[in-house]
């Protein structure tokens, strides 16, 4: 009974050392790790830090875990909190690649394996998932998220939890995950990252905040508060998100920790008139681990001397951290994640580097395949390789790569194919640099790609152009890249020409799809990404990912995403271009590649969508079915996609819904009925009143291979 051993603690601790524990900071380190520093001791010894950022390595971590057992008078242990965001030392495609898998046991594969990574290695805690729903390719952070798909990033979320926290989180080799950023940070205006929201609730409740709902039903042990306003408050201040949805609504009993410094924040954003007025908000709010910020550390007790702040909230606070670091079996043994052996022979196990290789193969999305320009021959005399990204080990595993090894571990896409062409079969020329102005290597280039056979161009953004405060306006391949393939076409109008994209975002593709033949989006692969991307290019793995966001025609399009409403003047399938109708004058609606897009070197065909009844009540469920056939030459997944439309709504609804997906494999000639079952549940939806209900009527369905297929079938929900 952990409760009660809490409390027994804090019977004997002062409010200061309550308000320590709420206290997060990460001050000194050196090359290896964190360091009992000046500050770093100094707080930890007047109980002023119960949690500690970046905090990793068996070295660093001993070191600080024994100023707190020892030199403190409770001997509270730390926790040791860092970012595991797509891996630890073996790095996994950036999370919005790995969510084009739409493979669940892989995304918890990879959180499990970060687990085991992190853990031992001192932590205890990681700043992941990442769940915010984004629709906004000009946000740097869309690439840690799962997309913009309601019902995918809340399933892909609930498996994150699943493997980081794994099913007792007393074992070493567990950490608790948290949720964040709380909540609509990627809905930043204009992609501006740390960017102001307005949302109704309506949109609040049915789009931006279930992933969040389904980390705690999958048993998420905290949450981060973000940077963003929403609708002029705070999210780091905000009692309405924090207290009457998290704690009233949805019952979460962990703890939730600030974003780095946004407590803080709160005064920049006008919303605090100093540091301790926003140290009494975000409390009051609901933030119970200040981090980085000190403020609480210097506030919260003068706050509660004043009455200003209940003592309440921070006996509530302490506690929810201290019940954390019991379930982590810190009270009993607070050096059982510090372990030498283990974090000799954990990281980089073979069989992690052989998972990476899968989960990043299966998360590449073959965006085009023109004149079936792939897979290769590995027979071909010659294949040119051309662009920065082709030797790059540096950029391949991406932003928040942890701690994984940027020089000499990730496998580039050069060494890749590698494994299957001799020397004398490849030609290499760089080309130009991701962003610089310089075109010296172009000539190179176009004579490597004039006697080679067939040209596979490797080509991207920088790992440093997507992630925290990297937000462009400008969503096409950077610098001079694009050049260079418009110059490589112009000198083999006939050869067959590949584009392998590295990215963290949604790119605008519209001229390249015009000069390339196949395009194969393997955003940023991680350690084994180039291994992958050669197994793909070289057919041993057919392509099986699916986007998880829409690719826009421009960023004029933005924003864009298939479950968009469907307005007043919808367009004429006929005639999209007729006047006062809801369009634009210079490009069609339609984005360049939609959600749930993704192609394979077989091809399946759909058939017989059937329903097994046409009336859906609040008692029955029905089952909808389709026929799903292999009929190329290749073995392979396919991603089979429910959509429902409920056609009328007191509040309007989406245009379509993903409602369900399942991952097949078919042998080619193989075919397979792949059924859903369908209940009210899945029709629910937030109503004017904030009501989370069902209403009566007509539901159009279709399963399809993406989300731009049209509806097959109707159903009724009678009362
Ligand atoms: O976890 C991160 C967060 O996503 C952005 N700000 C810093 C935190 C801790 O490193």
């Amino acid at each position: 009974n952990y409760e009660a051993k809490v409390d027994s603690i804090m019977n004997l601790m002062t409010l200061q050392e309550k308000i320590g524990q709420t206290v997060m900071y990460g001050g000194s380190w050196d090359q290896t790790g964190p360091i009992v520093g000046a500050n770093n001791g100094k707080y930890i010894r007047e109980g002023n830090m119960g949690a500690m950022l970046n905090a990793m390595s068996v070295k660093g971590t001993r070191d600080l875990q024994k100023v707190a057992l020892e030199e403190t008078r409770l001997g509270i242990p730390l926790l040791f909190g860092y970012d595991v965001i797509h891996g630890h030392r073996t790095i996994f495609p950036i999370n919005l690649g790995l969510a084009a898998s739409w493979d669940l046991k892989m995304v918890e594969e990879s959180s499990r394996i970060a687990a085991e990574e992190a853990s031992a290695e001192g932590i205890h805690w990681t700043f992941a998932p990442m769940v915010d729903i984004s629709r906004e390719p000009r946000w740097g952070r869309i690439s840690e998220g799962a997309g913009e798909d309601v019902y995918l990033s809340s399933e892909i979320a609930k498996a994150y939890v699943k493997g980081f926290q794994g099913d007792d989180l007393s074992k070493p080799n567990t950490i608790l995950a948290c949720a964040k950023h709380y909540v609509a940070y990627g809905a930043a205006q204009a992609g501006r990252d740390y960017h102001t929201v307005n949302m109704g609730e309506g949109e609040l409740r049915n789009v931006y905040l279930p992933p969040f709902k389904a980390t705690i039903d999958a048993g998420v042990e905290t949450f981060m508060s973000a940077f963003n306003e929403l609708n002029g408050v705070p999210t780091s201040g905000n009692k309405f998100t924090l207290r009457d949805i998290l704690r009233d609504e949805w019952k979460f009993e962990g703890f939730v920790v600030s974003d780095y410094t946004s407590i803080n924040e709160m005064i920049p954003h006008g919303f605090a008139k100093d540091s301790i007025d926003a140290a009494r908000i975000g409390m009051n709010a609901g933030v119970d681990m200040d981090m980085m910020g000190h403020i609480y550390r210097k506030h919260l007790k003068t706050l509660v001397e004043e009455g200003k702040v209940s003592e309440d909230y921070i006996n509530d606070a302490c506690r929810r951290i201290l019940l954390a670091k019991y379930k982590l079996g810190l009270f009993d043994d607070p050096y059982r994640y510090i372990d030498e052996e283990r974090e000799k022979t954990t990281k980089y196990k073979p069989e992690f580097l052989t998972k990476a290789r899968e989960i990043a193969a299966a998360s590449s999305v073959l965006l085009q395949n023109n004149n079936s320009a792939l897979p290769l021959s590995n027979n071909t005399k010659k294949i040119a390789f051309i662009g920065p990204l082709v030797k790059d080990e540096y950029d391949i595993i991406g932003n928040w790569a942890a701690k994984g090894d940027r020089k000499g571990k990730a496998v580039s896409v050069f060494e890749g194919v590698s494994e299957y062409l001799k020397p004398n079969q490849i030609l290499y020329a760089k080309g130009c640099d991701i962003l610089k102005d310089d075109e010296s290597g172009f000539e190179e280039a176009i004579s490597i790609s004039k006697q080679a056979d067939a040209i596979v161009l490797v080509m991207g953004e920088g790992h440093h152009m997507s992630g925290e405060a990297a937000s462009r306006t400008n969503l096409k391949i950077p610098g001079i890249q694009p050049r260079l393939i418009q110059k490589i076409r112009e000198a083999n109008p006939n050869k067959k020409i590949t584009l392998v994209l590295m990215n963290g975002r949604p790119i605008n593709l519209s001229e390249e799809i015009n000069l390339v033949d196949a395009i194969l989006e393997v955003w940023f692969p991680g350690t084994m990404g180039g291994a992958a991307t050669a197994d793909l290019l070289f057919g041993t793995v057919n392509p099986s990912g699916k986007l998880t966001v829409t690719f826009p025609r421009n960023v004029g399009q933005v924003p864009i995403y298939y479950n968009m409403k469907n307005t007043g003047r919808p367009i004429p399938e006929n005639n999209p271009k007729e006047d006062y109708k809801s369009n634009y004058i210079d490009v069609p609606n339609t984005p360049l590649f939609v959600f749930g897009h993704g192609l394979s070197y077989t091809n399946f065909k759909y058939s017989d969508l059937k329903l097994s009844a046409n009336q859906l009540t609040h008692s029955n469920t029905i089952t909808a079915s389709v026929d799903v056939t292999n009929t190329g030459d290749y073995d392979g997944h396919e991603i089979v996609q429910l959509y429902i439309h409920d056609k009328v709504g007191s509040v309007t609804r989406p245009v379509k819904e993903l409602k369900g997906f399942q991952k097949i494999f078919l042998k080619k000639g193989e075919s397979k009925t792949v059924s859903f079952t369908i209940s009210v549940e899945d029709l629910k939806f937030y109503n004017s009143e904030m009501r989370y209900t069902v209403e009566p009527g007509e539901f159009e369905i279709t399963i399809a291979p993406s989300s731009n297929f049209k509806f097959k079938n109707t159903f009724n929900l009678i009362d």
